[in-house]
């Protein structure tokens, strides 16, 4: 394309971006009289963990949690991101009784909260896996603005691109920061533990 169609696309995806951004901080001065503190991430939703509990974003509160999205067919970056997760719990020792961690399915039409229990028997006892109808899924895929969509692959299967960021979350439920997992587990639960 031309520089000046280049512009122009560039002029749109940013027009976009800004409108999606208020629509996000409209919901959230329409949604609770209580969120003082409006975190462009994170809100309420109702799913299921792996052994068909109920759970929404109040069971986040109180402690300190991590929010990953993935799916139990992964490849690559989920196994790795929740073996990493898995060490710096670990590292946490007594004190990963005083976090939560969870990691919500993109893709709930594969991962029951059986397939869910069954890959989490991988990872740390303490990782809770989340799922849901794909309508729940998708209210909680929008209020994390978390980026997930089908790729269809050769003979009908498919994967799921999306977002691999760990969210660290507060005890109130205000997002803190991405949590870097590319060091020691001991770095990582250090981190954690400033906001137990
Ligand atoms: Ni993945």
């Amino acid at each position: 394309m031309s520089p000046r169609t280049a512009f122009f696309a560039g002029a749109i995806v940013f027009a976009l971006g800004a409108a999606g951004l208020a629509a996000a901080l409209l919901h959230l001065q329409g949604g609770s009289q209580t969120a003082t503190q409006a975190s462009s991430v994170g809100g309420p939703f109702s799913l299921v963990d792996q052994d068909g509990q109920a759970v929404t974003e109040a069971d986040m509160k109180g402690k300190p949690h991590l929010v990953f999205f993935g799916f139990t067919h992964c490849p690559d970056v989920c196994p790795t991101s929740l073996y990493e997760m898995t060490q710096a719990l670990n590292a946490l020792g007594a004190d990963a009784e005083k976090t939560e961690a969870f990691f919500v399915t993109v893709d709930p039409a594969r991962d029951t909260p059986e397939a869910m229990k069954a890959y989490l028997k991988s990872f740390s006892p303490r990782i809770r896996g989340l799922t849901g109808t794909q309508e729940q899924v998708d209210g909680m895929v929008k209020a994390y603005k978390v980026y997930a969509r089908k790729q269809p692959l050769e003979g009908g299967d498919y994967t799921m691109d999306h977002t691999a960021v760990v969210y660290l979350m507060d005890r109130n439920g205000n997002f803190v920061a991405p949590l870097n997992l590319k060091r020691s587990p001991e770095e990582v639960a250090a981190e954690i533990r400033r906001y137990i």
